[in-house]
């Protein structure tokens, strides 16, 4: 049986630079989707996968994350001595148990594979989940309890794909498949931005990944690639050469949060799925129309 996945790894240190000027201050991951920061769906979806211990890599000036995921006394006392049990529980709700987060410094953004290396110490010899917090996931169930699922089968390395837009495979890492037969299929390799019209198959590699803990080994020499960073996408197919990938293509929504109108779109489609909210927001659209 395949060693069951307890850790996820959430990288926030990138430099953020398509939602500037807002991230200049404000962590990106720490942006509203209707009342609540980004991170904390991307929380509660690792919290769905069974994740015990999260690993953040962040950046200077990331602090109020930390922040975000402590507790705040004042405020609590305040709302506990007003009866104000409500918003008391929803705001603990993102709290993790004492000791279930790390959180590391990337000290230069040199890229998502040396992000993921960065927690090398923490996650040790066991598979770990990688969670890209922009790409906000709409999906039931969450998209990766769907992923540990598919690795429950599978064993090995798993890479949650989706297919991308028309004519828009060059702006995505893409894989390639050993054929294609329902969602979940072997990889045979996989490539950063291909030239249209190179591209081996039309499926994006969007966001969640179970990994091998050998994959440390790999990105410690791993040269710079695209974009001049040192790139997991590399790091991976190095991997592919001696372990196991399978592509899971994923049943739900993706937002890219990290774009200005992709965090739009998810605002609007995130109000429309709330039970408190559906209605009013459905109504103001309307209007706006
Ligand atoms: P992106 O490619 O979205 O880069 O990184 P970015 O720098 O955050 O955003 P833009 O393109 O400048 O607007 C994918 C994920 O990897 C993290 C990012 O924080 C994001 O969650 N990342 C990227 C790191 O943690 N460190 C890096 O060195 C690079």
């Amino acid at each position: 049986m395949a060693k069951p996945v307890r850790k996820a790894v959430l990288p926030v240190a990138g430099l953020g630079t398509r939602v500037l000027p807002v991230g200049k201050t404000t962590p990106k991951n720490l942006l509203n989707v209707v009342d609540r920061p980004i991170l904390s769906y991307i929380v509660e979806e690792a919290r769905a996968a069974g994740i015990e211990h999260m690993v953040f890599i962040v950046s200077r000036g990331q602090g109020a994350i930390e922040d975000y995921f402590d507790s705040i006394p004042e405020i609590e006392n305040a709302l506990s001595a007003k009866g104000k049990v409500e918003i008391l529980e929803d705001l603990r709700r993102d709290l993790p148990q004492p000791g279930q987060m790390s959180f590391i410094r990337q000290m230069a953004p040199l890229g998502l594979g040396h992000a993921v290396w960065c927690a090398r110490h923490v996650i040790g010899d066991e598979p770990f989940a990688v969670m890209l917090p922009d790409m906000l996931m709409q999906a039931s169930p969450p998209a990766l309890v769907q992923a540990v699922a598919a690795y429950e089968k599978t064993g090995g390395n798993i890479v949650v794909v989706e297919p991308a837009p028309e004519g828009e495979t060059h702006k995505y890492g893409i894989v390639a498949l050993d054929g294609r037969d329902g969602r979940l299929n072997r990889m045979t390799g996989m490539v950063e931005k291909p030239p249209l019209g190179t591209e081996p198959s039309n499926l994006f590699i969007s966001g969640r990944y179970i990994l091998q803990p050998e994959i440390f080994n790999i990105l410690e020499t791993q040269e710079r690639g695209a974009g001049g960073e040192i790139q997991l996408t590399d790091g991976m197919f190095n991997l592919m050469k001696t372990q196991d990938f399978h592509a899971l293509e994923y049943e739900g929504t993706t937002y890219d949060c990290g774009d200005k109108l992709g965090l739009l779109r998810a605002n609007v489609a995130f109000a429309l799925a709330r039970p408190d909210l559906a209605d009013a927001a459905r109504q103001a659209i309307k209007a706006l129309l």
